[in-house]
């Protein structure tokens, strides 16, 4: 069957375009200036305190711009080459010595029985730029080169060298110094083969090196987020916020999924969120079991629940937000029961929300066990068996450069980290899925809740959804 396009735009009942994007506009406010980044000062801050952290060199690769061929591709940084520099073209490398006081010299005069690191007399601190190509910036745009005037005020390094200058450089360092810090393959990136690449490169190119995973080390420091990325990522909840509030408007039993999907996008990317954060989850009956369900094909239909776990992008950060909201504006009964329970699970994570404690499934710190508990402890199936079954998922997770952002999950929570709180209960044989996903910033003595803009009540979400049926 044809999607109803009409629906949206054209019917009486429904708003005409010029209404609806006025709303819209309204809503959004002046449009943002996309891609922000921190103050040089940050990313030279970050690279310090790493550099305090190695014994050896740091040596990190950005992406080439090669990693996908498509057409619609747009280059996006690497995100730990992202965090560290702030650079965000293709092509690029950097190198870091180790501070001063922590390299390794065993108190020998040898690093590791090499010779000492002070036979390395180049800078502290070195970026890699690809040289610049005036044929191909035709194409793509000017780019940041090595021999630019003022390159080092632009980007803020100690020193800047063009590319091809890299290899002398790694083949120089990995005579002094036993070990050499880059990111190896890991869990993190199974299957992508950045990190494989690269390591191979190093394989062949300096065979005798130890290399070292430096991934930990840059997870833990992306866990705790500077005031610039708070702001960063606040942006991009702030837009993901007034696309949920456009959807609940929105949904009506005849929509198609991805439609509802498509209001919420032009809602990020007007207020200048450069993509989505995610591949937007819209699933209406069972797909609203369906956790990461992406084909948005299906009609909305009267008296199904809808999960949207839609957010944006804004300059690298990443919302992740979930509601779920009744087709027709009124939840059933049945579905209102599994709804409270979703939230009183949420409500009863945020009371124990502060410092210390953690995503751990276990321990007496575990928030996933408050909501666990609280799920199988409330309400029943059809076939009167507890709820916590059907909580398939994690309690929650960091977000930041990536949606799921980097760092050990089972970290105790400290001020300064942004992590989701997402509880849910999904019961395909009653096509009933609801999630409840809020983001939240951890403070000194608990929480701020970043999405508090966006109700979860029932009634404060069916007044949303009356009001705008009433237009
Ligand atoms: N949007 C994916 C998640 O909630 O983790
Ligand atoms: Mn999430
Ligand atoms: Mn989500």
């Amino acid at each position: 069957m044809r999607p109803r396009l009409g629906v949206i735009f054209f019917s009486k009942r429904s708003w005409p375009l010029a209404a609806g994007l006025l709303s819209l506009l309204a809503l959004c406010g002046p449009a943002a200036r996309a891609r922000e980044r921190e103050r040089n000062s940050v990313y030279a801050e970050r690279r310090a305190r790493l550099r305090a952290q190695v014994d050896g060199p740091v040596i990190l690769f950005g992406y080439t711009g090669k990693e996908d061929s498509s057409p619609s591709y747009v280059f996006k940084q690497e995100y730990n080459f992202y965090y560290l520099t702030g650079h965000n073209e293709p092509g690029a490398a950097l190198i870091l010595l180790p501070d001063a006081r922590n390299d390794n010299t065993n108190g020998s005069g040898k690093a590791n029985g090499k010779a000492n690191s002070k036979e390395w007399d180049g800078p502290r601190e070195i970026l890699f730029l690809p040289p610049r190509e005036a044929v191909r910036e035709r194409w793509e745009g000017p780019r940041l080169g090595p021999s630019d005037p003022g390159v080092l005020e632009k980007i803020g390094f100690g020193a800047v060298e063009a590319f091809p200058k890299l290899r002398g450089e790694v083949e120089k360092l990995a005579k002094i110094y036993a070990n050499l810090y880059t990111l190896l393959p890991g869990a993190d990136d199974a299957g992508y083969p950045h990190a494989r690449n690269w390591s191979n490169w190093f394989y062949q190119v300096v065979p005798q090196a130890h290399l070292s995973n430096v991934a930990a080390q840059i997870a833990a420091m992306r866990q705790v987020k500077s005031p610039g990325e708070i702001e960063l990522l606040t942006r991009a909840i702030e837009l993901s916020v007034d696309a949920q509030l456009e959807a609940m408007k929105t949904i009506r039993p005849g929509l198609y999924e991805y439609q509802v999907a498509a209001r919420m996008e032009f809602v990020h990317k007007y207020g200048g969120c450069e993509r989505e954060a995610y591949a937007p989850i819209v699933g209406t009956g069972f797909n609203a079991t369906v956790l990461h369900y992406s084909s948005l094909r299906e009609m909305i239909r009267d008296g199904e629940v809808v999960v949207l776990d839609v957010a944006g992008q804004y300059s690298g950060y990443s919302a992740d937000i979930t509601r779920t909201v009744p087709a027709n504006g009124r939840f059933t009964a049945r579905q209102r029961e599994i709804y409270e329970i979703v939230l009183g699970a949420q409500n009863a994570v945020l009371a124990a929300l502060k410092p210390g404690m953690s995503f751990a499934r276990t321990g007496p710190n575990s928030l996933y066990l408050i909501a666990h508990q609280y799920i199988n402890s409330h309400g029943k199936d059809k076939n009167g068996q507890p709820l916590g079954r059907y909580f398939i998922h994690g309690l929650g997770h960091h977000i930041g450069l990536d949606v799921h952002d980097a760092g050990a999950s089972d970290r105790p929570l400290e001020p300064g980290m942004v992590v989701t709180i997402e509880p849910g209960i999904y019961i395909p044989e009653e096509h009933l899925g609801v999630r409840i996903e809020d983001d939240v910033l951890i403070t000194a003595t608990g929480y701020k809740l970043l999405t508090a803009r966006l109700p979860r009540e029932i009634a404060e979400i069916e007044k949303i959804m009356a009001e705008a049926r009433k237009k």
